[in-house]
């Protein structure tokens, strides 16, 4: 809470809020991270940033916020109900899917919700829960930006649209499709249940792969074969017996 203070004094002007749907976005030239400034906003907005100064990534990790690369968060309620909860970051990884699907992009998932094409990752999001009901859904997606340029030890790492198609949509059409379709995706789950959220979910993740979990400390191998229709991830050892885990237990997950 005392990063969300600080983000206001970082973008002392809060813009007027243009409509993109059912979404009221905030945009701004630039920001520490989407996620702090939209930490003080209501359930349906948005924000999103030309560049972030301070690009916050999963496991305190810096992210590269260069220009021309979509960075933006969305404030969504969050349910009461444990599944529900359990499948919300699952369920935004498949929004970001859908609407790449929807540019003629084959994306695949790494859990929880990594967007890769070929390996190399293309989108990643982080949820962060500021207040009881609310979450902030941060995207950040690759388009015509160059993160190695400013990291080399992205070389080779990321992908980006520009690389993948041969007109990628302004971001202003990317923030339209992906706010939209997150939107929908949280009312499937609402309205029609986890479970055929997550059947869905289950469609992106590629042919099962061999990882390593981090369980707080205690490593653990097999092989990954989804998520349980409880939004739990499902490890298979050698003898084909299935073990499940809940997102907090599972401090990493490495792909081997
Ligand atoms: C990851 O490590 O894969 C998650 C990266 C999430 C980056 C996005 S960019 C928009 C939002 N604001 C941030 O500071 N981070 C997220």
């Amino acid at each position: 809470m005392t990063a969300a203070l600080h983000s206001n004094v970082a973008n002392p002007t809060t813009p007027v809020p243009s409509r993109c749907g059912d979404w009221a976005l905030y945009e701004y030239p630039v920001v520490t991270s989407t996620n702090l400034v939209a930490v003080n906003l209501p359930a349906w907005s948005a924000v999103r940033a030309d560049t972030q100064t301070n690009g916050r990534g999963r496991f305190q990790r810096n992210w590269v916020s260069d220009r021309d690369g979509l960075w933006l968060s969305a404030v969504v309620p969050i349910s009461q109900d444990k599944i529900e909860r359990r499948a919300l970051p699952l369920a935004a990884g498949l929004a970001i899917c859908d609407v790449l699907h929807e540019l003629g992009i084959s994306p695949r998932l790494r859990w929880p919700n990594d967007v890769l094409v070929k390996d190399r990752k293309l989108a990643g999001l982080l949820i962060d829960q500021f207040v009881l009901h609310l979450a902030v859904v941060g995207i950040g997606l690759n388009v015509r930006n160059r993160p190695e340029a400013l990291d080399p030890a992205l070389a080779h790492q990321t992908a980006r649209l520009s690389d993948l198609m041969p007109r990628p949509p302004e971001l202003s059409v990317l923030t339209n499709l992906i706010l939209r379709q997150l939107g929908q995706i949280l009312t499937e789950l609402k309205n029609d249940g986890p479970p055929a959220v997550l059947l869905r979910v289950n469609k992106l993740w590629g042919s099962p792969r061999s990882v390593e979990l981090d369980l707080d400390g205690q490593l653990c191998r097999g092989l990954f074969t989804g998520v349980d229709p409880q939004g739990r991830l499902a490890l298979s050892d050698a003898a084909g017996q299935l073990s499940f885990y809940d997102a907090h237990e599972v401090r990493h997950l490495t792909e081997t």
